[in-house]
Formats: structure tokens, C-alpha cells, sequence
């Protein structure tokens, strides 16, 4: 691989890992000196070189989610205001000097072992580790053999994004072990959401990754999945609180209706002639048969709730932010239908606990409820308190 000092940043350069040899220290020093004083480097290093420079040792973190509001806008071109939480995926990956992966899940107890020129499709969380490989690999990126040790605290089927956690986890960890160049994170989620769509099976849009990799302490983002722009807001709360009480009915996207909701809304584009359900009005919605119509309603009123919810908290106006929860659960659970009898139950609980608002979150069909809290209420048992936390990140060990 041949490169010029000016693609590589003068700091990873004058500090060369521990494993490097001294023949290439010395190759260091040379190259090093070049930044310095501004000279290019056009005549290529050998491979051994640059594959020196890589870190052996990485630990990535990916983080859960939570959606404030505007829900299953994301693969309608639509708005979403979601948040990183502190609950996170780690992936600690140790470079190995063999074209495999191995992987260890340590909270499952269980292990996969394959050859990284061809990952084969499986089942469960073997399929996102396969699927990281791959779609990197397919994107151009430089994936090594690597020993991969899973751990999390992000509640699995809970609608906290576990799995864009772990698919953000995973490819940072792989980047990292490999030629260390991050593509930007709008590239990086689109790779992710390729690995839940193609070997997972969920058709999902770009939510979760999104916020996992964008996310900020204190603030929600505005996505506009049209735009594709992510832009933080504000999320100050004062001693109001955000919960998560789980409905106690696992979700899981790929064996839910989330795929036929998702096939709806395409539907209801070709009938309506558009590209899009971004370009849909309420007189359109109308055309169309049950249930499309209502599906159609549903994600024009979410687009619209995200901007009066931040409206909103900009007025520090909480009592409405609780109203438009409220409002949003109505339109999932009516016009989109995708609410269960376990999640109904659990958005009564919040409301007897004194919520001010609160909804199904996610993709629905199960999963947890989302209910903001006054000061003075107790939230329900077994209720989790979620705060906005930084997005992705990787460290280098050496
Ligand atoms: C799941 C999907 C997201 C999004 C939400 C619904 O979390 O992974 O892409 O569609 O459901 O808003």
C-alpha cells in the first residue's frame, strides 16, 4: 500500500506500537521526520510497514437508544428525534495473525469461528458478526483476523437498539484492528443497517445507528432521513426524568410485522404515484384503502410531532412534550397497530405512576414503553431511567 505522509496524521505517526520491530522504527523515525518538515511521501512503504502502524489491541462501545418521538418515520424519508443512553455493547478485538474471526459472546456463553474471505450467512448474534465482515469488507475496508470478545448491557428485545449497538460495536472494533480509516458515520451507518437488512433479515431504516453514532451527552438529534442531516438538540429536563419500563413481551424485528408495515408504506407510494410517504398530505392519505391510509396518517402526524416536541422543550414546556407522547402512542397504537395487550398494560402503569406521557417505543409488537416522569412521581418497579450519553466510540489499546 503506498500513501503520502499528509493522509496520516502526524501523532499516530511518532509514536510507533510496541509490537513494531526496530527495522521499522527506524522506517518510523524517517517517515515521522517528513510530516515534520512538510515533505510528501509519494514512494511506498512495504506492506509490513503499514500493517505495523495498525492497532493489535481495540475496545469499541456501541450505544443503546431510545426515541423520543417519530417512530417508523425513518425509512419513510421522514423525521425522527432519538438519543444514545449510557447502556452500551463492548467489543473488545484482539488482532490475529490468521484470516479468521473469532468471536466470542460473553453473556450468551457462546463462540463462532470462521473464515474471513467467506463468511456464511447463521442465525442470532452470529449473523451480525458475519454480517460486519462482510459488509465492511464490501465496502472497501481492510478487515483482519481478529478474536472478538462481546459484552453488553443494552437489554436484549427490548427496543433499546441492541442490535445497531452491536453492529456499531463490531465494525468500529473490525476498523480499528484494520487500516484504522473510520468511513464517515452516515457511510458507517448505512454499512450497519446493510447488515441488519441483509443478514438478519430486518428490514430496518437508519434510526438506531444513526443515534448510536451520532449521539451526544444532553442532547436528542433531529434526524431528517431526507436530508440525511443529524442535528443535536437540546434535552434539558431538569428533575423531570425519561423511563423505560419494558413490557415484559420480547420484540424481535425480523419475526414481527415491522417488515409488513415497512411493505405498506411502499405500497402506499405506488398507489399515491410518489416517491416517498415525505411527499404525502392528509387529502392523499384519504385516497387510500384501509389500512394504508391509516398507515399514511400515522408517519405525516409523527413528522409533524417531532418539530412541536422540539418546539416544545425549547420552551421548556414539558407538561406538551407528555402530550405529544401520548398523542404518538395513540397513532401507533390506532393507526399503525403496531401495539400488544403486554404493552398497553405497561403504558397504564406509567400513567398511574403520574407519567405525563408515555408510548410504545421502537418497532413495536412488544419491546419497552417510554414515559416521562414530574419530580414528585415514583416511576413504576422494575422502571430504568434513561439520560442522553455520548455515541459510538473506539479506543486503541496499542
Ligand atoms: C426499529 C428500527 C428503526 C425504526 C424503528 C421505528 O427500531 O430498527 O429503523 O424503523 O423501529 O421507528
Amino acid at each position: 500500500m503506498a500513501g503520502t505522509a499528509a493522509a496520516i496524521s502526524s501523532a499516530t505517526l511518532l509514536i510507533a506500537p510496541k509490537s513494531a520491530p526496530s527495522a521499522q522504527i527506524a522506517e518510523w523515525a524517517i517517515l515521522s521526520r517528513a510530516v515534520l518538515t512538510g515533505q510528501s511521501y509519494a514512494a511506498g512503504f512495504p506492506s509490513s510497514f503499514y500493517a505495523a502502524l495498525r492497532s493489535r489491541h481495540v475496545t469499541a462501545f456501541g450505544p443503546g437508544r431510545v426515541n423520543l418521538i417519530g417512530e417508523h418515520t425513518d425509512y419513510n424519508d421522514g423525521l425522527s428525534l432519538p438519543f444514545a443512553i449510557g447502556e452500551r455493547v463492548t467489543v473488545r478485538g484482539d488482532a490475529l495473525d490468521a484470516r479468521r474471526i473469532e468471536a466470542l459472546a460473553a453473556d450468551l456463553g457462546e463462540e463462532d469461528s470462521f473464515e474471513l474471505d467467506d463468511p456464511q450467512p447463521a442465525d442470532g448474534w452470529r449473523a451480525f458478526v458475519r454480517g460486519a465482515v462482510a459488509e465492511l469488507r464490501r465496502a472497501g475496508v481492510d478487515v483482519r483476523g481478529a478474536h472478538l470478545h462481546i459484552s453488553g448491557d443494552v437489554p436484549r428485545g427490548g427496543g433499546l437498539s441492541s442490535s445497531a449497538a452491536l453492529e456499531v460495536a463490531l465494525t468500529l472494533a473490525l476498523i480499528a484492528l484494520g487500516d484504522g480509516t473510520e468511513p464517515q458515520r452516515i457511510e458507517l451507518a448505512k454499512i450497519c443497517s446493510r447488515i441488519e437488512n441483509e443478514w438478519v433479515g430486518a428490514q430496518t431504516g437508519l434510526l438506531d445507528q444513526l443515534a448510536a453514532l451520532f449521539g451526544e451527552p444532553d442532547k436528542a438529534l433531529r434526524i431528517d432521513f431526507r436530508a440525511m442531516s443529524v442535528e443535536p438538540v437540546p434535552l434539558e429536563l431538569g428533575e423531570f426524568r425519561l423511563i423505560i419500563l419494558d413490557s415484559g413481551e420480547a420484540h424481535e424485528i425480523a419475526a414481527s410485522g415491522y417488515n409488513e408495515r415497512r411493505a405498506e408504506c411502499a405500497e402506499a407510494c405506488v398507489q399515491l404515484g410518489i416517491d416517498s410517504l415525505r411527499d404525502a398530505t392528509a387529502e392523499m392519505a384519504a385516497l387510500l384503502p384501509d389500512p394504508l391510509n391509516q398507515r399514511v396518517r400515522h408517519v405525516l402526524g409523527d413528522n409533524e410531532r417531532v418539530d412541536e416536541t422540539i418546539a416544545a422543550l425549547q420552551r421548556h414546556d414539558l407538561r406538551q412534550v407528555g402530550r405529544l407522547l401520548d398523542d404518538c402512542h395513540e397513532s401507533l397504537r390506532d393507526n399503525y397497530e403496531i401495539s400488544t395487550p403486554a404493552v398497553e398494560d405497561a403504558v397504564r402503569e406509567c400513567k398511574r405512576s403520574g407519567a405525563l406521557g408515555a408510548r410504545i417505543m421502537g418497532g413495536g409488537f412488544g419491546g419497552s414503553v417510554l414515559a416521562l416522569m414530574p419530580p414528585t412521581a415514583t416511576p413504576p418497579a422494575g422502571a430504568i431511567e434513561v439520560r442522553p450519553s455520548p455515541g459510538a466510540e473506539v479506543l486503541a489499546n496499542d
